[in-house]
């Protein structure tokens, strides 16, 4: 028997912190295995649980996987899917419509669920406040969270280690205004005795609200600017890009703020904040290498030379992530 009792009103998901480790350990885990095995049916033989349901993906920002990933799990459940991929090319926000009362119009065309991508942190809060019948799911708002790839990242590390207690875990690169971090350092801070490692330049380092928010876990944490001191002591590097879209005060790139902090020189391969030849010889034989992706070639955090490298998991977060998809609009929507 699954259970939603941890969400009041509707089961929106806008925030890593909403969710606790009984509830992820016995229904949102639980619940993605159930649906590793229904896709393993042949098709005709899959129940169609959401069947006759409808998914709204509203993204005012660019998305590859988090879109696709939406679609597909509300098709793979028998529902159907509608939305747009540029919400502010595309929809009535060109011509000055607020957020809120395009989520009203959705909810009045009586779709069962919103998946929200928008630039500005809060967004998905301010949706949630605006909807009536239709359960937001944050699939990014700005710099703020992006819990439903946290979610899939800690189901990725799940799987592999089969708990996240005690675990250690390096989260490397741009953990200022990468929101996938955020979301993923919150939700690590619900289990006990893991200690995140976070590796960045000092421009880029957590910000002061996750920071506090592992000391209120009382989950270790440590901050370092160099990837090799911790290497060999983790069980997964989770790698991310620099997010250039989102400029920080005084410096455009992470290779020119690597070089004026650290005195990297921009174009050179950065083994402090990505992975290298180096890197791979340090890291145990059973750490695992993650990233959200996009990966950013030209930085290079994670070159297309290692994708082939037996540690390297990130096509398996991308399935993962299908899976984890699944399981939240199962238990949003039809919980049983
Ligand atoms: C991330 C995002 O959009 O925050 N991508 C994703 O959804 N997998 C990571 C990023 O853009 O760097």
């Amino acid at each position: 028997m699954v259970t939603t009792s941890y969400w009041s009103g509707y089961p929106h998901v806008i925030s890593a912190d909403q969710f606790g480790k009984s509830w992820l350990l016995d229904a949102l885990f639980p619940a993605a295995e159930r649906m590793v095995e229904l896709v393993k049916l042949p098709v005709g033989e899959r129940p169609q649980p959401l069947a006759g349901m409808g998914l709204y993906n509203l993204f005012y920002r660019e998305s590859t996987r988090t879109r696709a990933r939406f679609s597909r799990a509300m098709q793979l459940l028998g529902g159907t899917v509608e939305g747009t991929e540029d919400a502010e090319a595309f929809s009535s926000a060109k011509k000055g419509e607020t957020l809120e009362d395009t989520i009203r119009t959705i909810c009045s065309l009586l779709y069962d669920v919103i998946v929200i991508r928008h630039h500005e942190e809060g967004s998905a809060a301010k949706a949630a406040q605006a909807s009536f019948g239709a359960p937001i799911i944050n699939a990014g708002d700005g710099s703020g969270e992006h819990p439903t790839q946290a979610l899939l990242d800690l189901y990725t590390i799940f799987r592999e280690f089969g708990r996240i207690d005690g675990l250690s875990i390096a989260l490397v690169g741009d953990l200022n205004r990468g929101r996938t971090v955020r979301s993923l350092a919150r939700l690590l801070a619900k289990f006990d005795g893991v200690t995140v490692y976070m590796v960045s330049p000092s421009p880029l380092a957590m910000r002061e609200d996750v920071k506090e928010y592992l000391r209120a876990h009382d989950t270790k944490y440590f901050e370092l600017l160099d990837l090799r001191e911790v290497a060999p002591l983790v069980h997964s590097v989770y790698l991310t890009r620099s997010q250039e879209e989102r400029p920080v005060a005084g410096a455009t790139t992470r290779v020119e703020i690597a070089a004026r902090f650290d005195q990297r020189q921009p174009g050179q391969p950065d083994p402090l904040y990505g992975l290298n030849e180096e890197i791979l010889e340090l890291l145990q034989d059973h750490a695992i290498i993650m990233h959200p992706l996009p990966r950013n070639d030209v930085f290079g955090e994670l070159p297309s030379r290692f994708t082939e490298e037996p540690r390297v998991r990130i096509f398996h977060q991308v399935t993962n992530g299908l899976y984890i998809s699944m399981a939240l609009l199962v238990l949003a929507l039809a919980p049983q």
